[in-house]
């Protein structure tokens, strides 16, 4: 059983706008979308890119990666769009008090 971490509050978090958080070793874009948030690995599964660089589309929900347009879902990890055929690691995230926390493996 892990511990879920606090890594941000939720109010300083803008709808849209990826939020790039160290913790505990590992390096995690927060999205937010409306009251949702998501914790998806910073890197790009194609080269070493950060996603939090990237455009989110709230729609889908999904980031673009800037550097060649690979899209990931933000539910999964998994890319939508070539050239990544990887996932990145997506992380629970629990809202608490409007703090946001994330579950690390
Ligand atoms: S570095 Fe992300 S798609 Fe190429």
């Amino acid at each position: 059983m892990t511990a879920a971490v606090a890594v941000a509050r939720l109010d300083d978090l803008a709808p849209g706008t990826p939020q790039r958080v160290e913790v505990e070793g590992h390096t995690i874009a927060l999205v937010r979308c409306g009251d949702r948030v998501y914790a998806i690995g910073d890197r790009c599964s194609h080269a070493d890119v950060s996603l939090s660089e990237g455009e989110v589309l709230c729609d889908e929900p999904s980031i673009e990666c800037w550097k060649h347009g690979s899209t990931f879902l933000l539910t999964t990890g998994e890319p939508t769009t070539l050239p990544a055929t990887r996932p990145v690691p997506v992380y629970e995230v629990i809202l608490e008090g409007g703090d946001v926390k994330v579950k690390l493996p």
